[in-house]
């Protein structure tokens, strides 16, 4: 596996592969690797003659200091995990080298998705994600990108945003990878306290049971059970459970037999944020 640390170079060894007319697969991370990010490597290299993973843990994207600081970083198990599986190259840039001295994000205008669920509760989040990700674009120019469905919102804002930027290349959503009990891998799972682990697969049981529900009540019904579901646990506080539309990500009022819906739903585990979605079915 080649590791880059800089922007010119790396640009310059994927430039000679596209000579070679190699197609380019990329898959984005902040790092602290996990199985989920393994599956997205898998997938970009079945699909391509060449995968770039980055791992970058962007301070534009994060609304809370803590939460930056917090965030695991496992630089040389994520390099070990990424050689096992045969990536190609890893792109690992310091703040600098991203940011030039400036660390600040681009605003962007994602037609209201990026106020909707995670935009309301984490201030200025999207703006960084649309900056790093355009970046990173510009810089590895891949043929497709992948993205997991566990940041549904995230994938949507960037399909968005390749459109209106007319950015060339496809973007891929891959299926969220869940641990045995069901809880939807993430790097921040590690951070978990023993019983805060234990007490984390309720989100996903309550998802299926409210995808349950969902055929045959209202949508109000099932947010109000969930709620309620939430209010009586000890240890996980509901921050905000939605069901809304796939595509507009609007919150559904009543349900239109041509819409796809999902549920998505955000917890603290203590002061651990987990986020998670379901897609629903109308019958
Ligand atoms: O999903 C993530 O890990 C991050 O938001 C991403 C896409 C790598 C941008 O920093």
């Amino acid at each position: 596996m080649k590791v880059f640390t800089e922007k010119q170079p790396l640009k310059a060894h994927l430039s000679s592969k596209k000579i070679e007319n190699k197609s380019i697969g990329f898959v984005p991370t902040m790092g602290a690797l996990h199985k989920g990010h393994l599956s997205l490597i898998e997938e970009a290299k079945k699909k391509n003659d060449l995968v770039v993973v980055s791992i970058f843990v962007n301070p534009t994207q994060f609304d809370k200091e803590e939460d930056l600081v917090n965030y695991p970083k496992t630089l040389d198990k994520d390099k070990k995990m990424l050689e096992s599986i045969d990536c190609d190259v890893l792109f690992y840039p310091s703040v600098n080298e991203i940011y030039n001295n400036n660390i600040s994000s681009d605003s962007f205008d994602f037609d209201g998705l990026e106020f909707k669920m995670e935009g309301k509760f984490r201030d200025g989040h999207f703006n960084g994600v649309g900056t790093i990700v355009k970046t990173l674009f510009e810089i590895v120019n891949p043929d497709v990108a992948y993205f997991g469905q566990k940041d549904f919102q995230q994938l949507q804002i960037i399909k968005k945003m390749v459109k209106k930027h007319n950015l060339k290349l496809k973007i891929k959503g891959c299926p969220i990878y869940r641990e045995d009990d069901g809880l939807a891998m993430s790097s921040r799972n590690v951070r978990l306290s023993s019983s805060l682990r234990e007490a984390a697969p309720f989100i996903y049981k309550t998802l299926k049971k409210a995808r349950k529900k969902f055929k045959t009540k209202s949508a109000e019904k099932v947010v109000s059970w969930v709620e309620k579901e939430f209010k009586e646990h000890s240890l996980l506080k509901l921050e905000y459970f939605t069901i809304a539309e796939e595509k507009t990500l609007e919150t559904i009022i009543t349900k239109e037999s041509d819409k796809k819906y999902r549920a998505f739903i955000a917890v603290f585990a203590g002061d651990i944020r987990l986020i998670d979605n379901i897609k629903l079915k109308q019958s």
